[in-house]
């Protein structure tokens, strides 16, 4: 059944998505990799991640020695794609927010994958939300403070799960420790999916 939680003003809309909707966004979002494909960006450490990524929308979310930013183009050159209209629909439901996002962008987490505890704060405004959306295999997801370091709480977000990061808690520190490696069936060689949506100017 779907439920929503609040962890530390977090809204977690536990199975969000039911199976056949999951497959429709996994329908939708093959030829967006297909027209812009997944690369590893390096941190401006030079290491690079362990998560791969592209994006959809006006501008997509780039890293290297630079440092973060969000870019117009792929880095092999072409523009992102359009953000499908399936992943509007959820922002619109879940926001309420008329404002579209210009961004999209589409993470993918191989068996040993994993993100460092980090805001998002690349954006100009933060009065607007970031939307999260999991599809796959199930993803241990930290929330911090605001400030670095200090207690934190973990969930497991599954696939279905939406996560509203907003108001408040929009500058929270967050984060994926592991995933569960083919805990899921929805994408046939494993691995998890979440698609973060975000206003940028
Ligand atoms: C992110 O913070 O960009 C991704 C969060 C997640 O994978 O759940
Ligand atoms: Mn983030």
């Amino acid at each position: 059944m779907a439920a929503k939680i609040t962890l530390r003003g977090f809204e977690i809309h536990k199975e969000y998505l039911d199976d056949a909707a999951q497959k429709a966004l996994i329908g939708a979002l093959r030829p967006v990799l297909k027209a812009a494909p997944l690369f590893s960006p390096e941190t401006r450490w030079g290491k690079k991640m362990s998560v791969r990524m592209t994006s959809a929308g006006k501008y997509g979310w780039y890293s290297d020695r630079r440092g973060y930013r969000y870019a117009e183009t792929h880095p092999e050159g072409m523009g992102w794609p359009p953000i499908p209209q399936e992943v509007l629909t959820i922002w619109r439901d879940v926001t309420g927010l008329e404002r579209t996002p210009d961004c999209c962008l589409i993470n993918y987490y191989g068996e040993t994958a994993r993100m460092g505890l980090h805001q998002d704060r690349d954006e100009a405004d933060f009065t607007w939300p970031v939307l999260s959306v999991s599809l796959g295999d199930d993803g241990l997801f930290r929330v911090g403070n605001e400030e670095r370091g200090g207690k934190t709480e973990s969930i497991w977000l599954e696939s279905g799960d939406v996560v509203l990061m907003g108001g408040p808690a929009r500058l929270l520190h967050h984060g994926v420790d592991r995933i569960r490696f083919k805990s899921s069936r929805l994408l046939p060689k494993g691995g998890r999916i979440n698609l973060t949506c975000r206003v940028v100017d």
